[in-house]
């Protein structure tokens, strides 16, 4: 069942939107080579609780971190280690905020050093599929039309759309309906409408499209262990409007790309 979100709802997120993009800020000064994830995940959630807000992630399901890092093959869900960053890496940092009962959710891939060409590419066209997915967010098209935006964006450039796990409705809870898949046909799926909030969050492969669970039950990975990038943001349709709530403002003041 899909919730509508009221004015009050969306004010609520709205605020732990902003608190998460400034999370997102924070940890973006710190993509260096030679931290450790851990090190990323103990900044993060002390900034959030330092903010009067919970991560949304942790203890979710059993899990054990506030942020999702998932360095190069790693897809999404990488619990945070002794792991240091090194030049080449690409790292997807994904992190949810709780606060006054609303979450929000986002993600952002970094290149560490120098990547390859291919590499980069593979960020920017994450990227930009993850905007060609908003932009699909108005009064009259449906979730279909998402995916199908995002499909036929990464396909088009040699890339592929993961299918096993998908973008999703977020409010009171960190994960609502409708889910959000980044492949699909237009006109089908739920009609996105007035009070919608939904996070869009093209994986995409430079490989094949299948990814595989590693044994600690948290962690997905490439098959074929080729690199995968990860955007994310929390996106609401009111007034017939399409407002982004998270930004990449924080994070592109620091990393230009
Ligand atoms: N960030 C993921 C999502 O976008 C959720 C992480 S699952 C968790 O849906 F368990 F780590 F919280
Ligand atoms: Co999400």
């Amino acid at each position: 069942m899909i919730y509508y979100k009221s004015a009050a709802d969306l004010e609520g997120i709205k605020k732990s939107a902003e608190l998460l993009s400034r999370v997102h800020g924070e940890i973006a000064k710190l993509i260096v080579e030679g931290v450790t994830t851990k090190e990323l995940d103990k900044r993060a959630e002390e900034f959030i609780r330092d903010h009067g807000a919970v991560p949304s992630f942790y203890n979710y399901n059993g899990y054990p971190a506030s942020l999702c890092i998932s360095v190069n093959e790693t897809v999404v869900h990488g619990i945070p280690s002794n792991y240091r960053l090194k030049s080449g890496d690409i790292v997807s940092i994904d992190c949810g905020v709780y606060m006054n009962g609303y979450h929000a959710d986002c993600a952002y891939t970094y290149p560490v050093g120098e990547v390859s060409a291919h590499v980069m590419e593979l960020l920017k066209v994450t990227k930009q599929a993850l905007y060609e997915g908003i932009a699909q967010v108005a009064p009259g098209k449906r979730i279909g039309d998402i995916g199908y935006a995002i499909q036929s964006y990464v396909q088009a450039r040699g890339f592929s759309v993961v299918r096993e796990l998908v973008g999703h409705g977020v409010g009171k809870n960190l994960h609502e309906d409708p889910q959000v898949p980044n492949y699909g046909k237009r006109g089908t799926g739920a009609k996105i409408q007035n009070g919608m909030v939904i996070a869009i969050e093209p994986m995409i492969n430079m490989g094949k499209r299948e990814v595989v669970h590693e044994a600690d039950g948290w962690t997905i990975r490439t098959k074929d262990r080729k690199p995968s990038a990860h955007f994310e943001h929390t996106v609401a349709l009111y007034n017939n409007k399409t407002e982004i709530l998270t930004t990449f403002q924080y994070i592109e003041q620091i990393f230009k790309f």
